[in-house]
């Protein structure tokens, strides 16, 4: 089924690669042929027989390889978690709008907890167009931290900000990003919704682009079902983001500062 240019259909893949990062955090590497590419930042839905189907925004995808990078939360990421190389998983999408990386540009990518994973994409993406960019991920302890090494491989500078200042730059990531904001035009941030907010503020109090991905609960993630509403804004995460220009957020009637 189709809705718009929209499939619902579940294209199969198989586990080539499981990476344990760190407590409770896995990335999964997925063989999968027909699923169209992804933008950084847009979503897939994956679905494992027996479990909710879940949202998650892969780390990566090109070239028939996709990336999911999942925090064990509930019922659906425990039984992802247990998951091994060959064991088959089903994906619908791409859904909704990713970030916009199509400016030559200077891009500040912010990334918090698992929200580094669209980010750390975007990273990949960037680099290919040759565009600067530099990547930070704010973590609560080093153990918990993705991707600054990929970014550091890639070529970009990277910065890892842990609140307990077992590594990199000590205290929260957007403290950093207020420091080291002066010369990028964009900034690009997925993670918790209070580190979106205060990214919001500061890029407003600098004059400087921003771009976020906010989540809510998302069930039929093609527009129909009304359960990703951001409150006060009609906007849905799921057709209208997940990824929001700031300004649009703002200008629809979002409240930054105003926690759920
Ligand atoms: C656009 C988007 C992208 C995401 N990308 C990632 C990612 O890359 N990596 C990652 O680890 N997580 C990601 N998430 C969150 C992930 O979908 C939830 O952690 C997951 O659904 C939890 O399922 P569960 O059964 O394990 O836990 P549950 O016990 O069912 O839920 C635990 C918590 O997860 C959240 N959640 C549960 N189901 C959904 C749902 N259908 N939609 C949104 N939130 C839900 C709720 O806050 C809930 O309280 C993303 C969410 C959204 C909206
Ligand atoms: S999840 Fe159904 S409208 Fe967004």
């Amino acid at each position: 089924m189709t809705i718009g240019m929209t499939s619902l259909r579940y294209v199969r893949g198989f586990i080539d690669e499981v990476v344990t990062h760190g407590p409770g955090l896995k990335s999964l590497v997925i063989n999968i042929d027909k699923l169209p590419v992804t933008v950084p930042g847009q979503f897939i839905m994956l679905w494992v027989p027996g479990y909710e189907e879940i949202p998650l925004s892969p780390s990566y995808h090109a070239n028939g390889v996709i990336r999911l990078t999942i925090r064990e939360r509930g019922p659906t990421t425990r039984k992802i978690h247990s998951m091994d190389v060959g064991e088959p998983v089903f994906l619908r999408g791409p859904y909704g709008t990713g970030f916009d990386l199509s400016r030559r540009a200077r891009y500040l990518l912010v990334g918090g907890g698992y929200g580094a994973a669209p980010i750390i994409f975007a990273g990949h993406v960037l680099h290919k167009k040759g565009f600067e960019s530099m990547y930070i991920e704010g973590v609560k302890s080093r153990e918990y931290g993705l991707y600054t090494e990929e970014a550091g491989k890639l070529g970009m500078e990277s910065m890892l900000v842990t609140e307990d200042g077992s590594s990199g730059y000590k205290g929260l990531v957007t403290e950093y990003v207020e420091k080291n904001i002066d010369g990028y035009d964009i900034v690009l941030g997925c993670g918790p919704e209070p580190m979106l907010n205060r990214l919001i503020e500061i890029c407003l109090e600098h004059g400087v682009e921003c771009q976020v991905s906010m989540e809510r609960y998302i069930k039929c993630g093609v527009g129909i079902c009304g359960s990703c509403i951001l409150e006060g804004t009609g906007l849905l995460v799921c057709r209208d983001g997940p990824v929001f220009n700031a300004r649009d957020l703002l200008e629809a009637g979002y409240e930054v500062g105003v926690d759920d």
